[in-house]
């Protein structure tokens, strides 16, 4: 009898602790995070737009790398794929914009500037995140 109340006292505790654990989480939950086609089309679209088009982007493709559809996106340039989706590290297009690829041949991107470090944590995330993008440019 002494055992089953003990028992009967640990689940209890078990119970009211894994509650008042499960408040404490969602009271300090996040808001879900982006989705990956989100962090695309409110944060990455946008830095390719202002900084990679127009050299990769309609009639230019540099390097071979051509950056608005998702086709030539995950084709690659001249030196093969440059985005591996869910893993940054391995990822050419961001070890050039972390200025952490070769210094020629491809050198780092953008050619002449660098992007601030929030923008190149974003296309870091997206790249983490799955690297999601619509099959189709969004006509901006
Ligand atoms: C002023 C033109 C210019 C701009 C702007 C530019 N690039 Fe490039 N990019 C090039 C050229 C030229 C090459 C080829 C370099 C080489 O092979 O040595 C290249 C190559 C690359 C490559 C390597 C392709 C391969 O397979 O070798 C990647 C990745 C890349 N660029 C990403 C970017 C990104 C991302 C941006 C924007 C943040 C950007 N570029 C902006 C001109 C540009």
């Amino acid at each position: 009898m002494r055992l089953r109340i003990t028992t009967l006292a640990a689940t209890l505790a078990i119970v009211a602790g894994g509650t008042l654990l499960g408040k404490t989480i969602s009271a300090t939950a996040p808001q879900a995070a982006p989705s990956s086609m989100d962090l695309y089309n409110t944060r990455v679209q946008p830095i390719f737009q202002a900084n990679c088009y127009r050299c990769h982007a309609g009639l230019n493709h540099r390097g071979g790398l051509q950056m608005d559809t998702q086709a030539g996106l995950m084709k690659g340039g001249h030196d093969g794929v440059v985005v591996v989706p869910g893993h940054p590290e391995q990822s050419l297009l961001v070890k050039l914009i972390r200025h952490e690829g070769p210094p020629d041949d491809p050198m780092p991107m953008p050619p002449k500037s660098k992007l601030s470090d929030a923008d190149i944590s974003a296309v870091e995330a997206w790249v983490r995140s799955g690297a999601a993008m619509p099959a189709t440019p969004v006509d901006r």
